[in-house]
């Protein structure tokens, strides 16, 4: 049996996609293993999850740069990612915008999660997006990371109803509950070989049969 896809995750704030990776991680459901975190903020969350659980978490000074990362900076995470062997990278709650360093280390093996169907309402606020355009359905995304902002290839969505009485608060709660159900399950099918990007569609192979079928 080979041994488990290697992930590490980078984050700007609370965690808890985070945390519900290495939830799976841990339970054997994720089919691979979350082996670091590296955050752009030295007040996330996400941090104080990984030091509570064990995970190797570091923590990369930004420099002035706001949306998107200098290239150093993008090296110095390159760096970290490949000294603990990651091979598959997924941006969870990362705000920043990945730059050509990061996409040129890791072709094909960065993931993002957005709260939103896209490509309605990529960037900032998705959620209130939703709200102020009035839609009735939204939801979240998992997608390939490519220089774009919430562009690249879609690999899962879920659809949540939006209500009468929503709140961006309210509606990023229950879009959340999905996204923390969608991730995992997309990050399984990455490390078992079963996307295939063809253009913009991703399309997902069959499983093979387990032995005892
Ligand atoms: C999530 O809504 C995610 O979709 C978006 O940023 C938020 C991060 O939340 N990209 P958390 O830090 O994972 O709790």
């Amino acid at each position: 049996m080979s041994a488990a896809v290697r992930v590490g995750v980078l984050a700007s704030g609370r965690g808890s996609n985070f945390e519900s990776l290495l939830g799976a991680s841990r339970d054997g459901t994720l089919g691979a293993q979350v082996v670091c975190l590296v955050c752009d903020n030295p007040q996330a969350g996400a941090l104080a999850i990984a030091s509570g659980a064990d995970v190797p978490a570091m923590v990369v000074d930004p420099g002035s740069r706001r949306a998107r990362l200098a290239p150093e900076v993008e090296e110095r995470i390159v760096g970290a990612l490949r000294k603990h062997g990651v091979q598959l990278v997924c941006l969870a709650g990362f705000m920043r915008i990945v730059g050509p360093t990061l996409l040129a280390a890791f072709p094909g093996a960065i993931l993002n999660i957005h709260p939103s169907l896209l490509p309605s309402f990529p960037g900032l606020d998705a959620q209130a997006q939703a709200l102020a355009h009035g839609v009735k359905v939204s939801g979240c995304t998992v997608h390939f990371v490519d220089a774009g902002v919430d562009s690249g290839p879609i690999v899962l969505q879920e659809a949540v109803e939006v209500l009468d009485g929503d709140t961006p608060q309210t509606l990023a709660a229950r879009i959340l509950e999905r996204e923390h159900r969608i991730y995992p399950r997309a990050v399984r099918l990455w490390a078992t070989g079963r996307l295939e990007i063809r253009g913009r569609r991703v399309h997902i192979r069959p499983a093979s049969p387990t032995p005892a079928d």
